[in-house]
């Protein structure tokens, strides 16, 4: 469910979109966040934690927990609940916390 008519909406909310995650195709309202895209197609495990493998979605919305995690484009632990949808932009689940003490991060 989504509201898709309000005073304070503008009308670039009514612009649609197609993005992709998973490879499903997907549509979305321009000027969603991708959370809300994704929440707005029945979508809401993000992705699962990394020790205990549950399920992790939108928690704050706000871009606070890092629970909402997905890789865009390529670019792996961005947040779903800052990050606007763009046409024809790839999102996937994030299976995995980033790496904070490996080799990428010079410890
Ligand atoms: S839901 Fe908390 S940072 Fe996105």
């Amino acid at each position: 469910m989504q509201i898709t008519e309000h005073p304070v909406l503008d009308k670039k909310f009514n612009e649609e979109v197609i993005f992709y995650f998973n490879n499903q195709s997907l549509k979305a309202k321009k000027g969603q966040t991708v959370a809300a895209a994704l929440m707005a197609n029945s979508i809401r495990k993000l992705g699962a934690s990394r020790k205990l493998n549950k399920a992790r979605g939108v928690f704050c919305a706000n871009g606070r927990c890092t629970s909402c995690f997905v890789t865009i484009n390529g670019l792996e632990h961005v947040l779903s609940c800052t990050t606007l949808v763009e046409e024809g932009m790839r999102v996937s689940s994030n299976e995995s916390d980033p790496d904070v003490r490996g080799e990428s991060n010079g410890n």
